[in-house]
């Protein structure tokens, strides 16, 4: 398989760790698409995905997966037995919609990051910046009051949120996120220990 790949991305580090955690990362040849913005087409990745975006899997028959939940729930069915992905009952759907929840985070904390980054700053709409920063707000929020017990597991759910908090540190290192949320970077500290998140931290 070969992944269209950069390592600042979170929804590919949703997936790197998800590989990693089901023990499938050997099979995964990375691509680095290197740095693009998100205005110019990559001519790569344009070739296996009409989006254009990363993270894009190719599996060995030429197949192309996208986006970062499809390729996370592809390689959670390949090894049943890690219990990434409950098979039934509220246990899925809490971790469905626990990884909908992280993805709607890196979605605000990407796009907060493109506005803030790379669009001129006369270009710059704040009311947009304070909607997205609001949306991460709300979110750490209610992983803190709402879902805390819901991270116990290791699952794509759970994976996801860890990839948003370290994405937080990493793109936003000072923003305090956990003065008011002691649970969750708690939490946190303990699952960004783990092997697979280690061997995925973006470099600097
Ligand atoms: C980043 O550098 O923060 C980034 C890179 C690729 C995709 C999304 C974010």
């Amino acid at each position: 398989m070969k992944l269209h790949h950069n390592p600042a991305s979170p929804f590919v580090r949703m997936v790197t760790v998800t590989a990693l955690e089901a023990g499938l990362s050997d099979r995964i040849e990375q691509i680095f698409t290197g740095v693009f913005l998100p205005i110019e087409p990559h001519a790569a990745v344009i070739g296996d995905s009409p989006l254009g975006k990363i993270p894009t899997l190719v599996l060995d028959d030429g197949t192309a997966l996208y986006d970062s939940r499809v390729i996370c729930e592809y390689l959670a069915d390949q090894a049943p037995e890690k219990g990434l992905l409950p098979e039934s009952g509220t246990a899925r759907w809490n971790c469905l919609t626990l990884q909908a929840l992280a993805q709607g985070f890196a979605d605000a904390a990407v796009n907060l990051r493109y506005e803030t980054a790379l669009r001129p700053g006369a270009l710059q709409w704040q009311e947009w910046i304070d909607a997205q920063k609001a949306r991460l707000g709300r979110s750490l929020d209610a992983l803190e009051n709402d879902r805390i017990g819901e991270l116990s597991d290791v699952t794509l759910g759970s994976i996801a949120v860890a990839v948003c908090l370290g994405y937080m540190d990493f793109r936003y290192p000072d923003e305090d996120w956990r003065t008011s949320r002691p649970n969750l970077a708690q939490w946190y500290q303990t699952f960004a220990d783990r092997p697979s998140m280690q061997q995925t931290i973006p470099p600097a």
